[in-house]
């Protein structure tokens, strides 16, 4: 069976990703750090429409559990394969630079970007040998243009896009496309504490994005649709325009 795999798929837009590949038929591997019974109730949602979901905890951030927990799903999945992976999981730690302290900036560079590296590290060979994959690295509006107060942020999701680009050259021969969407503000806990009122002024749509409208868009990168699709970023913010 193919699998998607999908970081951070507990809650947010994670979570509508995994409802959305599981209607496309895919097993869902709904990766997240510490909200078992949000990982639950999305595992339980999909089940109830007749999908295939197994929940895979690990911290991305953490090398030995990224590559502890997907070694042994890989030991016990020997005729299956990750057809899909979503890099989604992330965290924002915003400060201005002069006062951001050390941690703020390791954690969310080593969330973002050395939690894409170690996940896909580990499922880009089955995908090179199968001659069929989708990667889909979620980044963000501050990754493209920069934002006041997250230079670790837009650090990392920038990284993840210049990553993108990179990979997508290295494996375009074998079928396996490899895209970044980049979202601008969208309602979910990440944004929750936002002063949604003022920054609607700045969104042409007059209105932040929904996860599932983010989804909606990963899942069109990852039909056979988008197989001419590669090495690209594609924006979702409303018109608020980079
Ligand atoms: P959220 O905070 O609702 O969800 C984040 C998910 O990532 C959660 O499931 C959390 O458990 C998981 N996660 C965090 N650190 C992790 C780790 N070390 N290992 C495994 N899982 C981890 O946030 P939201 O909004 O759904 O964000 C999803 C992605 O979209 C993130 O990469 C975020 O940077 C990006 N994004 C969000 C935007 C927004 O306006 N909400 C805008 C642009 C990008």
């Amino acid at each position: 069976m193919k699998y998607a795999l999908i970081t951070g798929g507990s809650r947010g837009i994670g979570a509508s990703i995994c409802k959305q590949l599981s209607k496309e038929g895919y097993g869902i591997i709904i990766n997240y750090v510490n909200n078992d019974s949000a990982a639950n109730s999305v595992k339980e949602e999909i089940e109830k429409e007749g999908g295939i979901a197994e929940l895979l905890k690990f911290n991305v951030a953490d090398n030995d559990q990224t590559d502890n927990a997907l070694d042994s799903w890989m030991d016990s999945h020997k005729d299956d394969y990750i057809a899909v992976l979503v890099n989604n999981a992330g965290i924002r730690k915003d400060n201005l630079l002069m006062w951001m302290e050390d941690d703020d900036w390791y954690s969310v560079i080593n969330t973002h970007l050395n939690g894409f590296f170690r996940v896909t590290r580990k499922v880009i060979t089955p995908m090179a040998k199968k001659k069929w994959g989708r990667i889909i690295n979620v980044a963000s509006l501050s990754g493209v243009r920069g934002m006041q107060g997250q230079t670790n942020y837009s650090a990392a999701k920038g990284g993840l896009i210049a990553a993108t680009k990179a990979l997508a050259l290295e494996v375009a021969k074998r079928k396996v496309t490899v895209n970044a969407v980049a979202p601008g503000f969208i309602t979910t806990d990440m944004t929750k504490e936002l002063n949604e009122e003022q920054l609607i002024e700045t969104i042409p749509a007059g209105r932040f994005g929904t996860a599932d409208e983010v989804a909606s868009l990963v899942k069109f990168l990852v039909s056979e649709e988008a197989a001419y699709i590669t090495g690209q970023v594609i924006e979702i913010n409303g018109g608020l325009n980079t």
